[in-house]
C-alpha cells in the first residue's frame, strides 16, 4: 500500500502584496512552494493592529516572512514583532525571516525580540529600497516633476527589492542561512538629488529635487492631510535615519548570494522602460 504524500505546508508571507513580499511570493510560487499571503486584504485576514487575526494566519504554515507595517522604526513595532514571533514559535512555526531597517533603534529592538523568541531566524537589515521611487510614496512626486524632501547631500546605498527577495528565497530553501544577519545595500552611495537625476535621465523627463527644512516638509504633508503619526514617522525617517549614520556600503547581498548587488542605474533603466514614470523610453 502506498502512503499518500502529505501536501507541503505553505510559507506565510506578511506584507505579501507589498514591495518585497510580492516578489518573494512569486519566486516561491515559481518553485512550486505554496505561499499564504498575510495582509488585511487576504483570507484569512492578517492585521498587525488586531492580534486576534494572527493565530489563524499562522495555523498550518511551515515558516513566515515578517514584514511589519507601517514601519519597523515606528513606536510599538518591536513589541508587536516580538509578540508575533513568540506566538509563531509557540505554534510550532520556528523558521522566521525578518525584514529590518538600518540605523533605527526600534528596528534593532525588533531584531533582538526575534532572536529571543527561540526562532530559527534570519534577519535582512536593509537600506532604503530603490522601489520607493516607483512603487511607493515617492512615485507621485516623481510623476509631478518635483521631489521635495528634508534631506541634503547624505549618501544612501539604495537596495533593489529584487535583491532582497532573492536573499529571502535563498534563506527559505537553505537552512545554512539560519542565524545569519545580512545587511543588504546597493553597490553605490547616492544622494537623493543624484537618484532623482538618474531617474530623470532614464525616463527622459524633467524632474527637480528640492531640499526642504524638516518643518517645511511636515507642513507640506499636513497640507496633504496625512495623519499626524505618519507625518512624524516620515519626518523621523528622513531626518534621523538619513543623518549620515548609514552612509556606508555592506556586503550582505554578495555574502548571501555570491553575486554583486544590482545598481541604481539598471533599476532606473528597467523602470523607465516599463513606462511607470512616463516620458520618453
Ligand atoms: N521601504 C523601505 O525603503 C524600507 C527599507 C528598510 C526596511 N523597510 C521595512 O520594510 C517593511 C515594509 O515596508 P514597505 O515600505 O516595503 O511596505 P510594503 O511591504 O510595500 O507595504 C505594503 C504591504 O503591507 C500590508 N499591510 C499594510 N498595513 C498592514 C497592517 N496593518 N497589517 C498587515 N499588513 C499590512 C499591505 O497589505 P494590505 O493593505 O492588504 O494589508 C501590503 O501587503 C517595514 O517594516 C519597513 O520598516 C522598508
Amino acid at each position: 500500500m502506498t502512503v499518500p504524500e502529505q501536501p507541503m505546508k505553505p510559507i506565510l508571507m506578511l506584507g505579501g502584496t507589498g514591495k518585497t513580499g510580492r516578489r518573494i511570493a512569486s519566486q516561491l510560487a515559481a518553485r512550486a512552494i505554496p505561499v499564504r499571503i498575510g495582509s488585511r486584504g487576504n483570507t484569512p485576514s492578517f492585521d498587525w493592529n488586531d492580534r486576534a487575526t494572527w493565530a489563524s494566519a499562522l495555523a498550518g504554515v511551515s515558516a513566515a516572512y515578517i514584514s511589519y507595517n507601517p514601519d519597523l522604526a515606528a513606536p510599538g513595532a518591536s513589541e508587536a514583532v516580538g509578540a508575533f514571533a513568540d506566538l509563531a514559535v509557540a505554534m510550532g512555526v520556528k523558521r522566521l525571516i525578518l525584514l529590518s531597517g538600518r540605523g533605527e533603534p526600534e528596528a534593532q529592538r525588533a531584531e533582538d525580540m526575534l532572536k529571543r523568541s527561540g526562532a530559527d531566524w534570519t534577519i535582512l537589515r536593509c537600506s532604503w529600497f530603490m522601489q520607493n521611487f516607483s512603487e511607493s510614496f515617492m512615485l507621485d512626486a516623481v510623476l509631478s516633476g518635483q521631489v521635495a524632501l528634508p534631506v541634503g547631500a547624505v549618501g544612501e546605498p539604495f537596495v533593489d527589492a529584487d535583491d532582497i527577495a532573492d536573499v529571502a528565497v535563498a534563506a527559505f530553501i537553505d537552512d545554512r542561512h539560519i542565524g545569519q544577519l545580512y545587511e543588504l545595500t546597493g553597490p553605490r552611495l547616492l544622494t537623493f538629488a543624484e537618484a532623482i537625476k538618474e531617474i530623470a535621465e532614464a525616463s527622459g523627463r524633467d524632474i527637480r529635487f528640492v531640499r526642504l527644512t524638516p518643518e517645511e516638509f511636515s507642513a507640506s504633508l499636513a497640507e496633504q492631510q496625512l495623519p499626524e503619526d505618519l507625518i512624524a514617522l516620515l519626518k523621523m525617517l528622513f531626518t534621523e535615519v538619513l543623518d549620515g549614520r548609514n552612509e556606508h556600503l555592506s556586503d550582505g547581498v554578495s555574502d548571501a548570494l555570491h553575486r554583486p548587488a544590482r545598481d541604481f542605474t539598471d533599476y532606473a533603466r528597467a523602470v523607465a522602460t516599463s513606462g511607470v514614470w512616463g516620458g520618453a523610453q
